[in-house]
């Protein structure tokens, strides 16, 4: 049995992860794939620091040269994040003969095509199953086993730590900070969340679906993006009063030749599956015009969960190498559907404003509605406290372009209707 060599770049969570999975599964990896696989090498910029794993000291490296200029090494598994110099580590890497593995969400939206184009030229595979979901299998789902189907919509709640937030402010009625101040205690957010909370994290996950299911390049910085800094309990509890929950999506829909989409704090009907999945969970649902509705649910991220997708691209790697089988690219990035980029398209939205407390004003409110298009499907008002003189409204209305909606409330604050814009927040329509 050949033993495949591997260098991994980065023992962070998720290289500590993939260590623990390969070294927990090795009998069974044996045993399922006749695969010898090995860890030989491992890029780390603090040899001496206390990991609390045991790995052998020799196999630190600190010099990317050790790895990419090693013959006997076959694959690279790049863990170290961010767009470089990981890009950088992994077109040396691919340039230098070596397979790589990656599950950098970052790098692979920003340079997917040309590293891609560097694997394709030198006959070699690049797998980055781990850059989406963590260990739910969405790319390899939908570029193999669902590849005979046309899709037309992705939603996919493809952050943990805005979900886990958003369910703590659901469930125990907590205010943002808070919910953020116990995800950071948990270990569910980073010190600095701002990749996570502002959405940037989903946005590049949704580029890279976007890629793979429509065949259409929409860079991260393009898709309209709002975090979930802006959510407050009153949304929260309000959307609860309509029906729904509020979560953070990535959505993309493909339709009569165009691609929309955006990453936003949505309103989500209790009654879709997307709205029970809670706290650190992850779910990707997609609709393809021969499998239909379809949802993917599990651990986004955590280093044992990503190690498992990362495992799973090595193997099946080694498996191609082991029998000297033709290399694939799988997933394969596409940009050549011919579809084009609409921008966020039509959607229907929840807003929340306050408005002064005095007859008339509803009326001025929906002809102002009337005049830009936008349709009332429900409206709350809700009772103040008699010495107020502000009052809450609430309106969800139909689709509508984003750009129109905000023309008619800026007319309605500059006329003194609305006394301001609390929140608009997109509803998922199903
Ligand atoms: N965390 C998750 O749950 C999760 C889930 C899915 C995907 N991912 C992706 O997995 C990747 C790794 O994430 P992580 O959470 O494991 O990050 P992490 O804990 O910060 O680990 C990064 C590792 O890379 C090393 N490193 C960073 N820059 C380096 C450089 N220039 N040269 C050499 N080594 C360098 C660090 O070394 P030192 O420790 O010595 O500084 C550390 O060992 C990222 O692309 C991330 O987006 C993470």
């Amino acid at each position: 049995m050949k033993k495949i060599k591997i260098g991994m770049l980065g023992i962070g969570n998720i290289g500590q992860g993939t260590y623990r999975t390969l070294e927990m599964s090795r009998a069974r990896i044996e045993e399922a794939t006749g695969l010898n696989l090995e860890i030989t090498k491992i890029l780390n910029r603090h040899p001496e620091r206390d990991r609390g794993i045991d790995i052998p000291r020799e196999k630190y490296v600190t010099d990317i040269h050790e790895i990419i200029d090693d013959p006997e090494i076959d694959i690279v598994v790049e863990l170290i994040g961010g767009i470089e110099p990981a890009t950088t580590f992994m077109a040396d890497a691919l340039r230098a003969g070596k397979h790589v593995v990656t599950a950098n969400k970052a790098a692979i939206a920003a340079n997917g095509e040309l590293l891609q184009k560097i694997a394709h030229e030198n006959h070699l595979m690049l797998r980055f199953e781990a850059s989406v979901a963590g260990g739910i299998p969405i790319l390899n789902a939908v570029t193999t086993a669902l590849i005979s189907n046309e899709f037309s919509e992705v939603q996919g709640i493809l952050n943990g730590t805005t979900n886990y937030i958003l369910t703590k402010m659901t469930e125990n009625r907590q205010a943002y900070a808070d919910a953020l101040r116990d995800a950071q205690a948990k270990g569910f957010a980073e010190t600095d969340p701002t990749a996570d909370v502002e959405g940037i994290d989903a946005a590049n996950k949704l580029s890279i679906l976007i890629s793979l299911l429509f065949g259409i390049g929409v860079a991260p910085d393009q898709i309209p993006t709002r975090g979930i800094t802006t959510v407050t309990s009153e949304d929260i509890s309000f959307a609860r009063e309509f029906g729904y929950r509020i979560k953070l999506l990535g959505s993309a829909r493909a339709k009569d030749g165009e691609v929309t989409c955006n990453v936003e704090p949505s309103l989500v009907p209790e009654d879709h599956p997307l709205a029970n999945v809670n706290n650190e969970f992850n779910a990707v649902y997609v609709t393809g015009n021969a499998v239909d509705k379809l949802m993917f649910y599990g651990r986004g991220a955590g280093p044992l969960p990503t190690g498992s997708a990362v495992m799973g691209d090595i193997i099946s790697i080694a498996r191609k190498i082991e029998k000297n089988a033709a290399y694939d690219l799988l997933p394969h990035l596409r940009y050549d559907a011919g579809l084009s980029f609409a921008g966020e398209g039509k959607n229907p939205y929840y807003i929340r404003v306050t408005a002064p407390d005095h007859p008339g004003v509803l009326g001025q409110i929906t002809s102002t509605f009337g005049v830009y298009g936008v349709g009332i499907r429900t409206m709350m008002q809700r009772a103040v406290a008699s010495h107020s003189d502000t009052v809450p409204l609430i309106f969800i209305v139909y689709a509508i372009e984003k750009n129109i909606l905000s023309t008619a409330l800026d007319v309605l604050v500059g006329n003194g209707s609305v006394l301001r814009v609390d929140n608009v927040l997109r509803v998922l329509d199903f």
